[in-house]
């Protein structure tokens, strides 16, 4: 069981909100021109990883203030709930450990008295294996050709995680295997997706752990269709699809060989399960053995976040800091801006592990929240951002805490353009911060009647992270990173994180909706704007 303690009702929390008061009328940049420790001291090394935290509106009182609050909220016997494998996913019944399919310690971690590291070690065994006999050309194709096209069908955790890492880790794909993603029920995204292929060489990855999966089932029957028309018969589907499922019978009425599936289990969350075999097409992709560092950079991370002190764990300041922002200073989104092209697609990613985990207004206890929790993640590479959305962090009116994220060497041979790339990294966060005043304005002889408009408040926070390089270790451990503040939050905001009941209802009105597309039913049980546009749908189809 999860504490549940209403955070506002804590000893701290008025307090935080007294010494966000204290501090709404100060500004980083005096502090950093009279501490010349500050960086120090609000900085942190965790796995060759530099996290700082100094650009952000926040003095040791704040954090000490945050530590009380995660110990008055019971983080720390949450986080052992979470390792040791308690059902902390109670409106589900489910323990929530994806942390155990990274875990590569001797100790054993238990559900309901089962020891589960045996079985993900056969299933690691069994992605390798696989893997190799796809990159090595073993697997044949029913023609006898080799594999050289993967398509993961699949989407939101079953897509989203394996999609930003085969991108972010672009550098380390396998020559020869191409993996290709196809999420949306828009039929022109697997239509531009198969259309350049050859069923010969093709595998299909349908990755879903329900397998019930409305968009997924679809795309998976019309690529089914697509093998079978062009060249593929009923009898070779086993050599061109393969299933992830946690549903063996969903999985065999599909079609498919259960000896082609790679099974994983219900304490895996959706958004969490980039680490099960939903990785397998980046095990095929970037080969197994980068799937395992991922793993173990990620594993690292674990430990570190399960065992450092709050002042020195990353996740924790993270997570705090966010709270900080998000439950005293009223903001309302955070923008995640890393300096990788490669890395794209992460603030997607995190869009749904963040907003799907902590979207929620109910807390533990079943009450309405009277407080806000999940902020709004959004974000793009910089310095495309800075061409974008920029000017409204620069100069607009709300607070937008940001997280910068780059490397200290590129993996690509063009030294020129990392440099300039970094160099926007660090002026950006600097301007956020320092912003440009009056005086200096008038000290560069700006014309009078503009310098309200060339005048930059700063004091923008930013967290800025820097690692060595973008590889599959130091991904793993971002990632980790970013899951346990996700998970942090969760446990102060008092809600429960791992489930996502509110995207159901959607789901089953489509379904009610679906057949009153294509015939003439009465539309007069819908509200009128629903049966306004279905009924102008069907006469201009
Ligand atoms: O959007 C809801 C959701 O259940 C996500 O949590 C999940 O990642 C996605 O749908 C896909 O689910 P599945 O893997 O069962 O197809």
């Amino acid at each position: 069981m999860l504490p549940r303690t209403n955070p506002t009702q804590t000893n701290v929390w008025q307090n935080l909100k007294n010494h966000q008061t204290e501090l709404s009328a100060q500004h980083m940049r005096d502090w950093f021109l009279n501490d010349p420790m500050r960086f120090n001291e609000f900085s942190l090394q965790v796995e060759g990883i530099l996290f700082d935290f100094s650009k952000n509106i926040i003095t040791p009182k704040t954090l000490k203030l945050l530590n009380n609050l995660f110990d008055e909220c019971g983080l720390p016997e949450a986080i052992k709930a979470q390792f040791e494998g308690q059902k902390i996913n109670e409106t589900e019944n489910r323990a929530v450990l994806h942390t155990a399919l990274r875990n590569f310690d001797a100790q054993s971690i238990k559900v309901d008295g089962v020891d589960v590291m045996p079985a993900i070690q056969a299933l690691r065994s069994k992605m390798k294996s696989f893997s190799q006999s796809i990159i090595d050309g073993k697997w044949k194709g029913y023609s006898g050709k080799s594999i050289k096209n993967i398509v993961n069908i699949g989407i939101g955790g079953s897509s989203l995680g394996p999609s930003m890492v085969y991108d972010a880790l672009s550098h380390y794909r396998v020559n020869g295997i191409h993996c290709h993603f196809v999420s949306n029920i828009d039929a022109a995204h697997l239509l531009g997706k198969v259309e350049n292929l050859d069923p010969q060489t093709t595998l299909f990855i349908i990755a879903s752990k329900t397998f019930t999966t409305q968009e997924t089932m679809t795309n998976a029957q019309s690529a089914k269709e697509w093998f079978l028309q062009n060249g593929g018969h009923e009898k070779d589907v086993s050599k061109h699809f393969v299933a992830v499922s946690t549903n063996k019978d969903a999985v065999q009425n599909f079609g498919i060989d259960p000896e082609n599936m790679f099974g994983f289990w219900d304490w895996v969350g959706g958004r969490y399960s980039l680490w099960s075999p939903i990785g397998l097409s980046l095990c095929c992709g970037l080969g197994y053995d980068n799937f395992e560092k991922l793993l173990r950079g990620a594993h690292a991370m674990d430990k570190h976040f399960a065992s450092a002190d709050f002042h020195q764990n990353a996740p924790m300041l993270m997570a705090a800091i966010g709270i900080w922002y998000t439950n005293f200073w009223n903001s309302d989104t955070e923008a995640i801006i890393p300096y990788s092209q490669n890395m794209h697609r992460f603030a997607t990613y995190f869009q749904q592990a963040n907003m799907e985990s902590n979207g929620k207004s109910v807390d533990r206890n079943g009450e309405k929240v009277n407080y806000q929790t999940g902020p709004i993640i959004w974000g793009q590479p910089g310095t495309n951002g800075q061409h974008a959305f920029f000017q409204l962090i620069h100069q607009g009116t709300k607070l937008i805490p940001c997280d910068f994220i780059g490397f200290t060497k590129s993996n690509y041979d063009k030294p020129a353009h990392h440099l300039q790339l970094m160099s926007n990294f660090f002026a950006q966060t600097e301007a956020l911060m320092k912003g440009k005043t009056k005086d200096e304005l008038e000290s560069e002889n700006i014309n009078a009647n503009l310098i309200p408009y060339k005048t930059f408040e700063g004091n923008n926070p930013t967290t800025s992270i820097l690692a060595p390089k973008l590889t599959p270790e130091n991904l793993g451990k971002l990632l980790a990173c970013y899951e346990h503040k996700i998970f942090t939050q969760g446990v102060i905001w008092n809600i429960f994180s791992f489930d996502q009941w509110g995207v159901e209802l959607g789901k089953s009105l489509a379904k009610s909706i679906l057949p009153k597309l294509s015939d003439n039913s009465s539309l007069n049980t819908y509200d009128t704007s629903t049966a306004g546009l279905v009924d102008f749908f069907r006469k201009h189809q």
